[in-house]
């Protein structure tokens, strides 16, 4: 844990035990943003990394009142933001490297197995069971995709942006090549969505 981080700063995981899926997570409630973010700003430097964890945070937030888990959005919100702490420094290592720096910065079990199910059975064996961890396993790739979209308005912005012009990009393969489609589709098939409520909650979100 680096010297600066006050033992007073770390995330507490102590509320309590709740089933999922027949395991059992400790929900971390008190979740300090100020100490996520430290976190995030000590292994990411580069622009693009820290407003691509920005938006995920964004975007978690937004589906978990969207979702009904409004309590939660605090814990969505930091495994947004925290979900490639490891990618910057350590890409060989994604969602590998991640456990040993969340819980050497006091995080809970619970926010490391979702923070790791982003790699399933690209980089680990963790599955996605929480819905927390589906959406985030569905709109990683496919925000930075809309943003690609987006860019290319005239606005730059997701404000006046509709499904079917994400659609028509999302149709070429060469278009934001990096936003693996195979992933995306996985994703809201984990949900149980198609495609355009994916993309048409996913823009919500980005709007909010
Ligand atoms: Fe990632
Ligand atoms: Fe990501």
């Amino acid at each position: 844990m680096p010297a600066w981080l006050p033992s007073a700063a770390r995330i507490t995981s102590d509320a309590g035990l709740v089933a999922i899926r027949g395991r059992e997570f400790l929900m971390s409630t008190a979740i300090d943003r100020g100490h996520a973010e430290a976190l995030l700003r000590t292994y990411n430097k580069e622009d693009y990394h820290i407003r691509h964890a920005l938006t995920v945070e964004k975007v978690m937030r937004w589906f978990a009142g969207e979702l009904g888990y409004a309590r939660e959005k605090d814990f969505w919100g930091a495994v947004g933001l925290l979900h490639d702490i490891d990618f910057e420094m350590f890409p060989e290592e994604h969602c590998r490297k991640a456990p040993e720096i969340l819980r050497e910065a006091g995080f809970g079990e619970d926010l490391i197995h979702a923070v790791c199910s982003h790699g399933y059975e690209l980089t680990v064996d963790v599955k996605p069971e929480h819905m927390m961890e589906k959406v985030l396993y569905a709109v990683d790739e496919l925000t930075g995709l809309i943003g690609a979209v987006a860019l290319m308005r005239p606005s730059k912005s997701v404000m006046d942006l509709e499904v079917k012009s994400v659609k028509k990009k999302y149709k070429i393969p060469n278009f934001a090549a990096g936003c693996s489609r195979p992933v995306i589709e996985k994703g809201a098939a984990m949900l149980g969505w198609d495609l355009d409520e994916l993309i048409g909650k996913t823009i919500l979100a980005m709007r909010s």
